[in-house]
């Protein structure tokens, strides 16, 4: 049974670590996903490279509504996602693994909802915690068990991007209890939410964030840093994904799905 998706972000592309791999267009009413379907250790899994198999698409131009939406479709009720951010604590260096558990959202032109009022209705979503406990909590046992240091917890701020920040940016961020900065987690974990699917984000440092770095920041270190690391972030998911059906639930994230009646 498909219930549970990895979304791969900078870096991470390549589908190759499943099994029995086929690729499927899921159409929605956002537009069609590719998407390669497989397997590990028996585990039937979804994979979606964020950024395309190419990195092709920017932060600020995903289609984060089909993504989501397709991967809800298809049966999808568990997402990990990766995301490659810059740090703003000196606690999180470059390498480090972070799962963050909040974010603050300083995007501003992406369809950021599912509920556009008229037939879909208007929906005020619950965000209080928008990272799924339990999905953190299989990350962290697969994480002790590949003796992987991992810190659980951190404040993921969301830039629009494709630019990076300015230090004066940062030097707020940072004063508004800022920890990660990346261009990606907003709004995808707020339409997974929306659906009642469960998420979690694996945050990897790639690099001090601007006025933090002593250099200017460029995409091939970011992307560089994401490389030496992918091996792995691939297998920290792929190992957790084992443990998320063993895991009793202890969040709240499919009550969102009492109030919000699902009409896509
Ligand atoms: N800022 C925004 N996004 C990022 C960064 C950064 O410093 N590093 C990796 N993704």
């Amino acid at each position: 049974m498909l219930n549970t998706a990895i979304i791969g972000g900078t870096g991470i592309y390549n589908p190759d670590a499943l099994e029995e791999r086929r690729d499927i267009l899921q159409e929605t009413q956002y537009g069609a996903v590719a998407i390669t379907v497989g397997s590990y250790k028996g585990m039937e899994l979804a994979f979606i490279p964020r950024h395309g198999a190419k990195h092709s698409v920017p932060p600020h131009l995903v289609n984060y509504r089909a993504n989501i939406l397709a991967l809800y479709q298809l049966g999808v009720r568990n997402i990990l996602a990766t995301a490659a951010v810059g740090s703003l604590n000196y606690e999180f260096k470059p390498g480090h693994f972070v799962l963050v558990d909040q974010f603050l959202d300083f995007t501003k032109s992406r369809p950021s909802s599912f509920y556009e009022g008229g037939e879909q209705g208007v929906v005020h979503c619950d965000m209080t915690v928008p990272y799924c406990p339990s999905l953190r909590s299989a990350l962290m046992e697969a994480a002790a068990s590949l003796n992987y240091q991992v810190s659980n917890g951190g404040v993921y701020v969301c830039t629009e991007g494709p630019r990076f920040e300015t230090a004066a940016e940062i030097s707020v961020f940072k004063l508004l209890g800022g920890d990660v900065v990346g261009m990606t987690s907003v709004p995808e974990v707020c339409l997974a939410r929306e659906l009642g699917i469960c998420y979690a984000t694996v945050a990897t440092i790639t690099n001090f964030a601007a006025g933090i770095s002593p250099n200017i920041l460029t995409h091939s270190e970011v992307y560089e840093v994401m490389k030496n690391n992918t091996a792995a972030v691939r297998q920290l998911l792929l190992e957790s994904t084992l443990l998320i059906s063993a895991q009793e639930t202890r969040c709240d994230c499919a009550r969102i799905l009492e109030e919000v009646k699902v009409k896509l």
